[in-house]
């Protein structure tokens, strides 16, 4: 342990839209879905991550509101975001002890936020006892965080699929050279899902129901190698108003997602063609590389591969890419001139 660390605390944060995650000497101690859960009336918090989750759409308190700040790759509640930020420092621990440490901080941000908001985060991390703070934008984080030298002089492509938005960025020497940003991801393949299940079964499933029937039965392609079994999905008849149960078949869901997953390969096209010929090179060699939750569709590697031409990899682990990406951020916190202060 370095003299730094001795003294002093450092923590990566990786700020999603759909999840949140906390590095701290170099382990994951927090992973928490980013939801608030507010009652407000008093307008106080009663729980943030996994815990407000639960309490989403089961609690007869009806002055309980669940929320979700960062949704859509915005923050779309400054308050709320705010509060998530304090309580999941909050939750590590480290600021508990005699002596309060100087905290060193880097912060993922959707590279979609505005300055604004960026100084929101900032403000918050600081309040939450942060000394030292930089910022970095999750497609950089992410193709840190596959293994990428993104201080190389060679163009890498990251497609990076969360919750609420798909970032696709080509990265070179450090910088993002291309950048796109757009509200398709995890959220709209779950409203896909309702309303496939809706019209074609007549049936009306949550959202936390579909995400399931997504994850289980999801995919990219209505072809696949080794298909999921069928998951049996509760819900209530629209028509009669009871609970009702239907099987649900991979290839329902790889019509249902088609149209959004269309756009985000549109968007990877667009990307494409608006790189610099010398990195476009560079892509062609290396490929188009993955991470984010949306990622882990089946299929969706193969169905971007053949639509591009180009090769795809997945990244290891792909939920975490990017908060592992913060982490070597964190290490590198005077070495990496492109973290934004
Ligand atoms: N196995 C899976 N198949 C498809 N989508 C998944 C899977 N696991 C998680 N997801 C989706 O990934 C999204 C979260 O990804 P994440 O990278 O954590 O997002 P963010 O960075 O926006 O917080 C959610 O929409 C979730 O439903
Ligand atoms: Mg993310």
């Amino acid at each position: 342990m370095g003299l730094f660390s001795f003294f002093n605390k450092e923590v990566a944060m990786d700020l999603g839209t759909a999840n949140s995650i906390v590095i701290y000497n170099d382990q994951v101690v927090i992973d928490e879905p980013s939801i608030v859960a507010v009652d407000r009336t008093s307008n106080h918090i009663i729980a943030v991550g996994k815990r407000a989750q639960q309490m989403a759409g089961k609690t007869d308190n009806k002055n309980v509101e669940t929320i979700r700040p960062l949704r859509g790759g915005v923050i779309a509640d400054f308050e709320m975001a705010q509060h998530l930020i304090r309580e999941l420092i909050g939750m590590t621990n480290i600021n508990r002890s005699f002596m309060p440490p100087s905290l060193r901080m880097v912060i993922c941000i959707p590279s979609g936020i505005t300055n604004v908001e960026e100084r929101a985060v900032r403000e918050s991390a600081e309040q939450a006892g942060a000394k030292e703070i930089r910022m970095i934008h999750e497609p950089m984080a992410a193709a840190i965080g596959i293994g990428i030298d993104v201080l190389e002089p060679e163009g890498h492509m990251i497609v990076d699929i969360g919750g609420g938005t798909a970032e696709i960025a080509v990265i070179s020497l450090g910088g993002i050279v291309c950048n796109n940003s757009i509200r398709v991801a995890g959220d709209e393949f779950n409203e896909n899902v309702v309303e496939y299940m809706r019209k074609q079964h007549n049936m009306v499933i949550g959202e936390r129901t579909a995400e399931q029937v997504k994850i289980k039965v999801g995919a990219a392609i209505s072809e696949l190698d080794e298909p999921p079994e069928d998951y049996p999905t509760l819900g209530r008849d629209l028509l009669t108003g009871l609970p009702k149960e239907i099987l649900v078949n991979y290839k329902e869901i790889a019509h249902a997602l088609d149209k959004s997953i269309a756009r985000i390969e549109q968007a990877i096209l667009d990307t494409l063609s608006a790189t610099p010929p010398e990195l476009a090179a560079d892509i062609y060699r290396t490929g188009i590389y993955l991470a984010g939750g949306g990622s882990l569709l089946r299929g969706l590697d193969q169905r971007i591969s053949s639509k591009t031409k180009l090769q795809v990899h997945i990244a290891e682990d792909p939920l975490r890419a990017v908060a592992r990406g913060t982490g070597i951020a964190l290490k590198n916190f005077t070495k990496f001139h492109f973290l934004i202060r």
